[in-house]
């Protein structure tokens, strides 16, 4: 099932967190590619929004432990990886607004 989860206007380099029902998104723009990944991290749960982009990497690195997770695959690509991959949502653009899918 696809959802709306808002405008499409995502400024390079914006990292966006939002509450799209009981989930907590993170749109992320990287190279003009608007990605989405959960925004609770894998790890411990803080918000990957707080965190950066590690442009090097194209990861979003999240505050809390600085772990690195890919934009757009969600990948841990931290090493030494001391925990697993960060869900990633596909996502596709629709006049004008993201939509991203979830689990039906
Ligand atoms: S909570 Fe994100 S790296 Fe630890």
């Amino acid at each position: 099932m696809w959802i709306d989860v808002g405008p499409a206007d995502l400024t390079e380099g914006e990292l966006r967190g939002l509450e799209a029902g009981e989930r907590l998104v993170l749109l992320t723009c990287h190279q003009g590619r608007i990605g989405a990944l959960d925004d609770s991290c894998v790890h411990a749960g803080c918000l990957l929004s707080g965190g950066w982009i590690d442009a090097a990497k194209s990861a979003v690195v999240c505050p809390c432990h600085e772990y690195a997770f890919e934009l757009g695959s969600g990948r841990n690509v931290t090493f030494p990886r001391l925990c697993g991959d960060q869900p990633a949502f596909e996502v596709r653009v629709e006049k004008g607004r993201v939509m991203i899918r979830v689990g039906d």
